[in-house]
């Protein structure tokens, strides 16, 4: 990847732009329209959102006001988790396009997998809605968030159309090797959600270490690490001077040493959020 216009390819052909603007935690309101309108001046052309952050109206009005052409930028949605099943998704998705004021998404993920009784059939006739919405041309592309190997595996069995994407929590020290794996062998592009941590790495005195050595800061080598590990980093940001800093990744390239190196850190905090642990 040599700058933020390269793509991501699905298995649908649908480019992807190779960073995103995650919006995770940035309130509703002014903050979030600023945010979202300056990452889009700045240039970012893929912004990342959800029913859950409640701020899909923040995030349409910030892309309203950006002035860009809406085949310009590729936005994502998600299905919050009490949505599920076939009807109710439907439902929820024409409510999210709603509140984005967007006529399609370019991408729209099942947040979370189901993981209580019953779960593989919930998956599955969610699913169904997604393909509903696909086959529709409502949605341009669509895939899944935080699905390990076994709940992937579950959905291939009943799936029809093959997700395009899986967004999972990836950034040193948390890979999910595993999940990463089963998703190159499908073509599956990995989104990385908290590519810095939430901000718990940035103190990493490892990570210090190589960043000062390129002239960068810790949360563009994490950046960057992500791409080199062919995955699709969505850095939060709502501070102008980082907006653009996490964009700017494309002036150095780490060395196959220092990628190793950051591979091999031991877990050093993140979200604490495991799928089949959550029980919301
Ligand atoms: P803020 O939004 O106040 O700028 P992640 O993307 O891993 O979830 O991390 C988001 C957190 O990291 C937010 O608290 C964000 O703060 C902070 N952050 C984002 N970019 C940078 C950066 N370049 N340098 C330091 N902190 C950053």
């Amino acid at each position: 990847m040599k700058s933020s216009n390269e793509t991501f390819k699905t298995n649908h052909g649908i480019e992807i732009p190779c960073i995103g603007f995650g919006t995770w935690q940035t309130p509703e309101g002014p903050i979030a329209v600023d945010a979202v309108k300056y990452a889009i001046e700045v240039g970012y052309r893929h912004i990342d959102t959800a029913d859950i952050y409640r701020n899909e109206e923040s995030v349409g009005q910030g892309i309203a006001q950006s002035g860009i052409e809406r085949s310009e930028v590729f936005v994502t949605t998600k299905l919050w988790n009490t949505k599920r099943g076939y009807e109710p998704t439907l439902k929820a998705f024409e409510e999210s396009l709603r509140k984005l004021n967007l006529k399609y998404v370019d991408l729209y993920l099942i947040h979370w997998p189901a993981n209580k009784a019953g779960w593989e059939q919930l998956n599955a006739d969610t699913w169904r809605a997604f393909e509903t919405l696909y086959r529709d041309g409502r949605v341009r592309s669509i895939g899944v968030s935080n699905f390990l190997t076994h709940h992937l595996e579950s959905l291939l069995h009943t799936a029809e159309i093959l997700p395009s994407v899986n967004q999972i929590e990836f950034h040193p020290g948390y890979m999910q090797a595993e999940t990463l794996a089963f998703c190159r062998t499908h073509q599956i592009v990995v989104e990385a959600w908290s590519p810095l941590g939430s901000g718990c790495l940035l103190e990493n005195p490892q990570l210090k270490e190589i960043a000062g050595r390129y002239g960068v800061s810790v949360a563009q080598v994490c950046i960057r690490w992500c791409l080199q590990n062919g995955t699709l980093p969505l850095p939060k940001s709502v501070t102008p001077q980082r907006i653009l800093e996490n964009a700017d990744v494309f002036g150095f390239s780490l060395s196959e040493a220092d990628m190793q190196a950051i591979n091999s850190l031991p877990y050093m905090g993140g979200s604490g959020l495991h799928p089949d642990k959550i029980d919301f």
